[in-house]
């Protein structure tokens, strides 16, 4: 039984397919990814299945759900493929290129940053390509745990995966409201007074969400929030157009805008966050990330803060 095993587990072709549909959870989310049609991803796993000699997956209605050796498979799939795309890079960097792809997973509100330190690193590097993904807090950490991007960005990275991370700037919070909004006049401005106010709050999910939340708990303020919204862009208009007041990453401001907005001075604001650049500990670094983290850590961080005081913000923000 083993040396069939051996023999005839299948090709790499069918372990990416295998492992597509199970991250999918479809044949068809699989042959979209793939750029493969629906019968070519179904034969693929069936000539799988027929080499493991045991069914993968049983379909329930229209769902696929995974037999123990169909999970099983995916993980020796998944560590397989890791490897091959480690020993790419190896192979890369033996021969002396600093070519390949940099991939990154980043919080909406990192995603304001992240383009500016990729401009001159890509300058040095025309041969390297990018592949850069935004989320929000909850599915970056779904993509940490899958591990296929060098560094992941976060404010608030879990504690229950196992990382090594790099505390890279600072990420205040602050309380904005439209230019023209009597909360705007106030001198000394409270928390309740805060809580007074209609609030215009992220999804469930947010790393900013997250953040305004644990800090309201702490100072036990109760929000009066009228509105979930899902884009800080969005939130930005909505507190311009005089629908409420929102507590939002500074970044987001000086990225994206600030006109028509007014930054409130409230007691016990900005929440104090930081950025952190993030990545597995099971895994090794290649020579473009290495190099993009040391860019990260020179050049890029002081860059970062000079554009921020540029901005109007103050040491005192930070
Ligand atoms: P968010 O994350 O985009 O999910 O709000 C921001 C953060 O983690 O600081």
């Amino acid at each position: 039984m083993k040396s069939r095993l051996h023999a005839h587990v299948g090709t790499l072709r069918q372990l990416e397919i295998l492992v597509a549909v199970f991250e999918h959870g479809s044949i068809k989310g699989a042959a979209e990814a793939l750029h493969l049609t629906q019968p070519t991803v179904s034969m693929q796993l069936k000539k799988l299945s027929d080499a493991i000699n045991m069914p993968i997956y049983d379909l329930v209605g229209k769902k696929i759900l995974f037999t123990e050796a169909g999970i099983e498979t995916v993980t020796a799939a998944a560590e397989v493929l890791q490897r091959f795309a480690q020993l790419d890079m190896t192979l890369a960097n033996l021969r002396g290129l600093k070519s390949g792809t940099l991939k990154l997973s980043v919080v909406t509100t990192a995603k304001y940053f992240i383009p500016h330190l990729l401009g001159p690193f890509c300058e040095s590097y025309p041969d390297v390509d990018v592949q850069f993904h935004v989320g929000n807090r909850q599915q970056i950490i779904d993509k940490l745990r899958k591990g296929d991007s060098d560094f992941y960005v976060f404010s608030h990275p879990p504690e229950d995966i196992e990382t090594q991370q790099i505390e890279f700037l600072s990420n205040p919070l602050v309380a904005i409201a439209h230019e023209g909004h009597p909360i705007a006049r106030k001198k000394r401005i409270t928390l309740q007074d805060l809580a007074k106010e209609s609030f215009i709050m992220r999804e469930a999910g947010s790393g900013t969400r997250f953040a305004i939340e644990e800090h309201m708990h702490t100072q036990k303020v109760d929000l009066n929030i009228r509105m979930t919204i899902e884009s800080n862009e969005a939130i930005k208009h909505a507190v311009m157009s005089g629908l409420g007041i929102s507590i939002l990453s500074a970044h987001t401001l000086v990225y994206g805008g600030q006109s028509g907005l007014t930054k409130l001075k409230v007691q016990y604001l900005p929440i104090k966050t930081n950025w952190y650049f993030v990545w597995l500990k099971s895994k090794r670094l290649s020579v473009i990330a290495e190099a993009f983290l040391d860019h990260v850590q020179s050049e890029g961080r002081e860059m970062m803060r000079a554009e921020f005081k540029r901005s109007g913000f103050t040491s005192k923000d930070l």
